[in-house]
């Protein structure tokens, strides 16, 4: 069982990285091979909106998301971790999800995989919901989402959170959560119904309409 990180904090000795960290330690003493990969040692440059990769498959900005993306691809499970920036996700997670919007979302590439997301503010008003905003990414794209934690940081240049034994055990507990799940292939069958129904559905209309224009999403979406 593989499982990924991604941080999207700028900062490596900041507390998203620590609470990814102490995620991933967690599921590593569980059995599954994990890596932490993230800002700042891999540079995720902005999407350029040329569409290229909908009609080709591939991306003409040549950074370091050429070389995650198949690592994401690889993994059974994704953890996408975030601070909280301006009431919302960080623009290098952003930047990786724009950069992903042919390759995971449109292709719903993400099938069969399980994805978890934490989230580490300033204060407590919007983390919970972007922890959880930020791991949806992985619905979004086809998998299935178990859960999410987060925290609040007691000072930004300071390692440990407002009730840390609180945050410590949520983000074990989910840790434990996540690794069941992709050992016992975990349905979700309500939200896979949902995402089927109000999301892929048009998905695959829109695409068998424009097939022509987006050839590549078009294929790796409808199979053909
Ligand atoms: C540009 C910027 C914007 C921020 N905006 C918010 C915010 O809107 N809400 C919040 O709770 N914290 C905010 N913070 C605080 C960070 O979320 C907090 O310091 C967190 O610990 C950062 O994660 P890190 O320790 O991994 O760097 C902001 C910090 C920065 C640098």
């Amino acid at each position: 069982m593989k499982i990924i990180g991604l941080c999207a904090s700028p900062r490596p000795q900041g507390n998203t990285r620590r609470l990814l960290r102490r995620f991933l330690d967690t599921c590593h003493s569980l059995g599954a091979e994990v890596e932490l990969l993230g800002s700042p040692e891999h540079g995720v440059d902005f999407c350029r909106g040329c569409e290229q990769c909908m009609r080709q498959g591939t991306c003409p900005v040549t950074d370091d998301y050429l070389s995650l993306l198949p690592r994401i691809l690889g993994a059974d499970a994704l953890v996408l971790a975030t601070p909280n920036y301006a009431f919302d996700v960080s623009a290098q997670f952003k930047a990786v999800m724009d950069r992903s919007h042919a390759f995971l979302y449109y292709s719903q590439a993400l099938r069969h995989k399980y994805g978890v997301g934490l989230c580490v503010g300033g204060h407590w008003a919007m983390t919970r919901k972007i922890a959880k905003q930020c791991g949806q990414a992985v619905w979004l794209c086809g998998g299935s989402f178990v859960g999410a934690a987060w925290g609040v940081s007691k000072h930004r240049d300071k390692k440990g959170f407002v009730n840390e034994k609180k945050v410590c055990a949520r983000c074990d507990r989910l840790a434990r959560r996540l690794v069941r799940a992709v050992r016992t292939r975990k349905k979700y069958p309500v939200s896979a119904w949902v995402r089927e129904t109000f999301l892929v559905s048009h998905l695959r209309k829109m695409f068998r309409r424009r097939r022509e224009e987006y050839p590549w999403v078009a294929r790796k979406l409808l199979g053909d």
